[in-house]
């Protein structure tokens, strides 16, 4: 095949072969294409578009396109679980060990943060002594163990994805539901699992802006996942506002702890609990309302903190962290950002408290920057509460004290306020099968 009859059939609006797909996906791994024809090619797909059958093909094709996970090595059915990202989303260091503690295999290769969204591993690695790059026989050895292992994804897990992310990037491609769609899932399907739950956000915290494009996105990937033989649920969940209290690398897994401890944010524990129990059912537990009792019963009794405790010991870190959260790394300079007047806090914007967190240092602009493990944000409030002028509304922690100054501007602007108590939006606004 001719490359550049591959990209005018797209610009002419045709409809691509499972074997074109493929060719061009292999032959781009190789070197053999360059960017130049590339980006003419994701250029033209975004305008155009791909089909269902476009999209399935690309995305079976990058999946192939590296190292995949054989989960055929774990003894029992596998689930999995992916976010797409959103401020303060530390779910899965809570939902891994529930789940697991229902007798389902948790194998989860997970990614750094990148921008205003965190990413596991480095929450993971904030604990103390935690490996998070596992080698394939550690990481199916703590699976056997204990049920659960997260490690971080192979430099080499969908190789495709990562050419074309980067071109994306800088071609203006990247807000396309099918390019979107296919580079998550052949993600998802190289790390193997039987079962998998999407959690697509929405709002301005989040890659959809609306309920209705995240609807769209969240049908697109559980198709792409059903063509490929996986059970699948999508939940549809709010990030117009972040997530529970902290946002931030140790911070988070602190109020993980909290959770799996019985306390922390209700929203928290809520969307934990949905998607564990949407794991459990697909997995062939029982019906969702049994999942839910079940998952409930494993959190409350401690069983799942157990569980966080022992995957934190198998992979070399201190498991007393889970019983004295002072063990995580602490920052030296906080500032709060107080309340301008009384009244209601009608709003908490996601983004500016995204930005206020990796201004902190607790995430990265660019890929190669460090993160500061103890730096963060913490809400003192949520939508609804009633406020006092003066009152803390947010503290913003950070090692460096030089970096407190432009993460407050962003704090400062993520509050609204207002004379009466605002309505709740619900967290969950979708589910999808
Ligand atoms: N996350 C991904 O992995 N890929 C995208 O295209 C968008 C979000």
């Amino acid at each position: 095949m001719r490359i550049s009859d591959f990209i005018e059939k797209k610009r002419d609006g045709g409809e691509h072969t499972e074997e074109e797909i493929r060719c061009f996906i292999t032959e781009m791994v190789n070197g053999n294409i360059p960017d130049y024809m590339i980006s003419a090619w994701l250029m033209a797909a975004f305008i155009r578009g791909l089909n269902h059958s476009e999209t399935v093909a690309l995305t079976a094709a990058m999946a192939e396109s590296g190292d995949t996970v054989d989960t055929s090595r774990i003894n029992g059915i596998t689930a999995d679980k992916h976010s797409t990202g959103g401020v303060g989303d530390k779910t899965s260091l809570i939902i891994a060990p529930i789940v697991s503690c229902a007798g389902i295999k948790v194998a989860k290769l997970s990614g750094r943060g990148l921008g205003i969204t965190g990413g596991t591993v480095d929450k993971i690695a904030s604990i103390p002594g935690c490996k998070v790059e596992l080698s394939t026989d550690e990481f199916f050895t703590a699976v056997d163990k204990i049920g659960m292992c997260i490690s971080a994804q192979s430099g080499n897990l969908a190789p495709a994805d990562k050419i074309l992310y980067a071109l994306r990037d800088v071609t203006a491609t990247i807000d396309s539901i099918p390019l979107i769609a296919s580079s998550i899932m052949s993600k998802k399907l190289a790390s193997g699992a039987d079962c998998i739950v999407l959690d697509v956000k929405c709002g301005n915290g989040a890659f959809m802006r609306t309920v209705e494009k995240a609807a769209e996105l969240a049908g697109v990937m559980v198709d792409i996942g059903k063509s490929n033989g996986r059970k699948m649920c999508a939940l549809v969940t709010d990030m117009s506002t972040p997530l529970g209290l902290a946002a931030g690398n140790a911070p988070e897994v602190k109020e993980a702890i909290d959770v799996l401890s019985g306390k922390g944010p209700t929203d928290t524990r809520e969307i934990c609990l949905e998607i564990a129990a949407q794991m459990m059912y697909l997995s062939g537990k029982g019906e969702l309302d049994i999942c839910r009792a079940m998952a409930e019963e494993i959190l409350d009794s401690g069983r799942a903190k157990a569980k966080l405790s022992e995957f934190i010991a198998q992979v070399g870190g201190n498991p007393e962290v889970t019983e004295d959260t002072s063990l995580l790394p602490t920052a030296e300079n906080v500032i709060s950002i107080t309340s301008p007047r009384d009244g209601y806090i009608e709003s908490i914007n996601a983004e500016m408290i995204g930005r206020a967190a990796l201004m902190a240092g607790a995430g990265r602009e660019k890929k190669t920057d460090a993160v500061d493990p103890a730096a963060g944000v913490i809400l003192k409030c949520k939508i609804g509460d009633k406020v006092s002028a003066g009152d803390i509304l947010c503290n913003i922690e950070a090692s460096d004290k030089e970096k407190l100054s432009r993460a407050r501007e962003f704090a400062d602007s993520a509050f609204s306020f207002s004379d009466s108590a605002p309505t709740k939006k619900p967290l969950i606004l979708r589910t999808i099968y």
